[in-house]
């Protein structure tokens, strides 16, 4: 029997998992690993130098691989997306508040994002729990938002006439596959923690069902600024072989742009999920 990992909370949500391999994790140590991920929604992991081939292995242990539709791959390896700003860039990747895939009708688990380059400072990310956020709101907010559904989308961020979409060319591509909208309850249940956890989120919520985007928009706001409050977040803070591996179905995170001039390579695989409600 191996022992105990050792971890230690970030705070908010978020542990760091320490003196572990990635490469070379034993079926029982990947049992701590789900309930610890379960549990703390990101975990954090550092001097993981690993070839894509051990990323690959180490991420499929937890599902299938979802091949991104938008972000340019690593070269060979079409599985592995390539999160990149070159010195000369002046925009980033998911230099937002957002979740991942919130608009496919199944939205992915989670994503792995293993640190390949770091700028000398700055390039940290920011983790915010949906399930704090939905914990400290008021009940009658709660059971409010527990009879909403919202409407997600790409087109917004990824479809041709997105601003953002021209300032990402060669990092991101392929605008034509951003054509489909999902609806998802606007509080989910977490199927490992049981957890209610807010599942709208600033880059792809575009309104609540059956509302306008202008009767949505102050309801959103509020809930968005909820949800960043610093009690409800946590900050990573990278090296090279870092990973942070994050829930998508329980938390936001957020890219900070803040080292221009420098250039930051990070390589994410995300492993699909089952359908939430
Ligand atoms: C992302 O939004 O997937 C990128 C996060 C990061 O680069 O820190």
């Amino acid at each position: 029997m191996s022992k105990a990992l050792q971890m230690t909370s970030k705070g908010a949500l978020g542990c760091l998992v320490k003196d572990i391999d990635l490469a070379q994790v034993s079926d029982e140590q990947l049992q701590q690993l789900k309930a610890a991920f379960a549990e703390h929604e990101v975990l954090f992991f550092e001097n993981q130098s690993m070839a894509p081939e051990a990323h690959l292995a180490f991420a499929s242990r937890w599902g299938d691989i979802n091949i991104n539709r938008f972000f340019t791959h690593v070269e060979g390896y079409p599985a592995i997306a390539q999160v990149v700003k070159e010195p000369q860039q002046q925009g980033n990747i998911g230099g937002y508040w957002h979740t991942d895939h919130s608009y496919d009708q199944v939205p992915a688990l989670g994503s792995m994002l293993l640190a390949r380059q770091v700028p000398p400072t700055g390039g940290d990310t920011l983790f915010a729990s949906c399930t704090k956020a939905f914990a400290s709101l008021s009940t009658g907010m709660q059971q409010m938002l527990l009879s909403l559904r919202a409407v997600h989308s790409s087109r917004h961020v990824f479809g041709e006439q997105a601003p953002y979409m021209g300032e990402m060319k060669g990092r991101l591509g392929n605008s034509d596959a951003a054509k489909q909208d999902a609806v998802h309850p606007v509080i989910i249940t977490h199927p490992e923690s049981g957890r209610k956890a807010l599942y709208v989120n600033p880059g792809f919520t575009l309104h609540f069902e059956g509302w306008t985007t202008e009767e949505s928009k102050p309801l959103l706001d509020y809930l968005y600024a909820h949800a960043v409050q610093l009690e409800h977040t946590t900050r990573f803070q990278w090296a090279p072989g870092s990973i942070a591996f994050w829930d998508n179905r329980c938390t936001w995170h957020y890219a900070l742009n803040d080292y221009h001039g420098t250039r930051r390579e990070m390589h994410r695989i995300t492993i699909e999920g089952s359908p939430i409600s």
